[in-house]
């Protein structure tokens, strides 16, 4: 059984170097990236709390010029496609930085798929300079997110890109 649990700490850098050591241990050896990104939704959302959503949108190609597809996640059922640049997670994702919204009303063009989501964090994944994915967190309070969240979970993207 794996048991990576939070361990109390009142320190957010503490909190992220603790999830990203789980992550870099959960998904050890493993190449398949559905599993790999399955449990790391299910990591951030035991590690990071008062979120309502957590999980991956993953880039593919169409015929236009790409879009996100919902990837493995936890929360209530999500959007399925995502244009680039539409939303919070394609702005992300067209522009390959991290956005944190502390009001999702506030954001032109946000996609509602939980009308508990108050306030966001949406952050690329990728390889070299490619966004590859983004990982995506919804929260049910304002303002929940701040810049030591962002640079967490950056953190996080970095050290898992080449598993998922
Ligand atoms: N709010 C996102 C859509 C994805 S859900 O929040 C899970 C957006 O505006 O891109």
């Amino acid at each position: 059984m794996y048991d990576f649990q939070p361990i109390a700490t009142s320190s957010q850098d503490e909190l992220y170097q603790q999830l990203c050591d789980a992550a870099v241990a959960l998904t050890a050896g493993e190449p398949d990236p559905v599993a790999n990104m399955a449990n790391l939704a299910a990591l951030i959302w035991d590690f990071v709390p008062n979120l309502n959503w957590a999980g991956f949108y993953r880039m593919q190609s169409n015929a236009q010029n790409g879009e996100l597809v919902l990837g493995p996640f936890i929360g209530r059922p999500a959007c399925i496609r995502i244009p680039l640049g539409m939303g919070v997670c394609g702005t992300a994702a067209l522009k390959g930085v991290t956005i944190l919204v502390d009001d999702v009303e506030s954001f032109p063009g946000h996609i509602s798929c939980d009308a508990k989501s108050r306030s966001e964090l949406v952050v690329p994944i990728k390889k070299g300079e490619s966004v590859v994915a983004v990982i995506d967190l919804d929260s049910p309070e304002p303002n929940r997110f701040k810049d030591i969240d962002a640079r967490g979970i950056e953190k996080l993207a970095s050290l898992i890109n080449e598993r998922i």
